[in-house]
């Protein structure tokens, strides 16, 4: 058998919005030790409302180390040799608590969640124009139901809770990393306020040519800046762990989940891209130190910046609200599959969803549409079609937003992507893949360690400034091997998606 040599060891935190995940890294080899992962329950306490307990993601991440350190230490693994802890986390997601007593004020109002929508269309009316753009020169984002700023005004207009709170200067808002890392490092007791660039630019409040919060955006939705975390890069000392088995660890690293994959994807390049397909699906492009305004309903967000004294760097964004979830929905909502796996054999079983089409717009429609009132659809049903028919319709949905996304970045860019490097849950399904490639007529690149998330959380901890176990070539990942799945051409030589389409 073969024996690893051992060099410092990075943590990851993972806190997505279907599960939490802890795991920990060989910082010399990227090589994935152990980890463990807690399902997150959500609650849909009205329609289009989506919630989370911030005090069960909490103690689910309490849970993960807990187990992951103990997986190591049967594996005779010094959990001594953890150095750092990065944060990754689902963004936007929007959290308010009391400082003093360190309970939250209400549950976290989760991305996809729609109870702004009317707010949103407001706000888009009363613009010059109706223009739902108007304030992305600053913050590179239209006005949305998907962003931080109005789910937080909404928690201020209604739990009294949350209205008392920031009257008597005792609020606290956060999105999830803020949360996190305001806990771990001690909470009431001290713990540090503070958010990381890329989890800021999500917030509709960050200037993302300054930098910083924007006192004009703040005061446009009313949000009282003192309210807000400190901003900082993505790789430094926030703080250490006040608690648990990895007490007086430093916490130092923080990007919000579609930024970490990017990092672990080692998309460093002006140009390169990553797609990762988790209860949504996130296409994002590296644009290096320039943020390009997209023409065609992309995002422009700060990709990463690792270090206080390093640059930051942009990238364009295409986000679909659903793909994993749609399988999720197949599963709690219609009951007529009971995973993953059987979704996939379904699918696989007919190799075609005859006709059968599924829009899976359950929380609207993200890019490039950005259309709250959107809402789902499945069309083309016959006597014949039965629910093989309805799992391959919902992967071919996954892979048909991939393609609108995809389309829109190589037309804002001009430059083509030439294959499209993915991660996340959904990429074990090797259906999905070929489909993908079928229809994106391009081969699509599976990395064999599929936590990449983590892994670039657990890279930007481990290079901060006073850890420096990790140094971010390419070159450390040099032993990552992928998968890759081409498109497969027909006798006329065009593929197959454009022939059967
Ligand atoms: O913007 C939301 C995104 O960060 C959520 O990611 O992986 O939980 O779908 P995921």
């Amino acid at each position: 058998s073969h024996r690893i040599t051992l060099g410092p060891l990075v943590a990851a935190i993972d806190q997505g919005t279907s599960s939490t995940r802890f795991l920990v890294f060989n910082s010399t080899t990227s090589e994935l030790l152990s980890h463990h992962q807690v399902e997150i329950k959500q609650s849909f306490p009205k329609e289009g409302w989506v919630e989370e307990d911030p005090k069960e993601i909490l103690q689910s991440v309490y849970e993960c180390m807990e187990r992951t350190c103990e997986k190591l230490t049967q594996l005779n693994i010094d959990i001594s040799n953890i150095k750092a802890i990065g944060v990754t986390n689902q963004r936007e997601t929007t959290i308010v608590w009391d400082k003093e007593t360190g309970e939250p004020l209400y549950n976290a109002v989760v991305w996809l969640d729609l109870r702004t929508q009317s707010t949103v269309e407001n706000l888009i009316s009363k613009t010059p124009g109706r223009n739902k753009n108007h304030l992305k020169h600053k913050t590179g984002l239209p006005i949305s139901t998907y962003f931080s700023a109005v789910k937080l005004r909404w928690l201020m207009d209604n739990v009294e809770e949350v209205h008392q709170a920031v009257l008597s200067h005792r609020a606290m808002f956060g999105t999830v990393d803020s949360w996190l890392i305001w806990c771990l490092t001690g909470g009431k007791s001290g713990g540090v306020h503070c958010t990381d660039v890329t989890n800021a630019s999500r917030t509709m409040l960050f200037n993302i040519h300054t930098m910083d919060w924007d006192p004009e955006l703040c005061k446009y939705f009313g949000i009282p800046m003192e309210i807000l975390p400190r901003v900082r890069s993505s790789s430094e000392i926030y703080g250490l762990m006040k608690s648990g088995a990895l007490t007086g660890i430093p916490i130092s690293g923080c990007l919000g989940d579609q930024s970490a994959a990017l990092v672990g994807q080692m998309c460093f390049q002006d140009g390169q891209a990553k797609n990762t397909y988790g209860t949504g699906c996130f296409l994002l492009r590296n644009t290096g130190s320039k943020p390009v305004m997209s023409d065609h309903g992309l995002l422009t967000t700060v990709a990463y910046k690792l270090g206080r004294d390093k640059p930051a760097c942009y990238a364009l964004e295409g986000s679909v609200a659903i793909a994993g979830a749609v399988v999720r929905w197949l599963q709690d909502n219609l009951g007529i599959i009971a995973s993953h796996e059987e979704l996939e054999k379904l699918a696989a079983s007919v190799g075609t969803s005859y006709g059968c089409y599924f829009v899976p717009a359950f929380s609207g429609l993200y890019a490039p549409y950005w259309e709250p009132s959107a809402r789902g659809i499945i069309c083309g049903l016959t006597q014949f079609t039965n629910r093989n028919h309805l799992s391959f319709a919902a992967l071919e949905a996954v892979c048909f937003q991939t393609k609108e996304i995809l389309d829109a970045m190589n037309q804002d860019s001009g430059i083509p992507l030439t294959q499209l490097q993915v991660d996340g849950g959904m990429t074990s399904n090797r259906l999905l893949m070929q489909l993908q490639a079928d229809i994106l007529c391009i081969p699509v690149v599976k990395p064999s360690m599929p936590e990449t998330t983590a892994l670039g959380a657990a890279m930007a901890a481990g290079a901060a400034e006073g850890v420096s176990v990790w140094s971010l070539c390419p070159e450390d990942l040099s032993e990552v091997t992928c998968e890759k799945f081409e498109p497969q051409i027909n006798p006329e030589g065009t593929c197959t998606c454009n022939t059967s389409m």
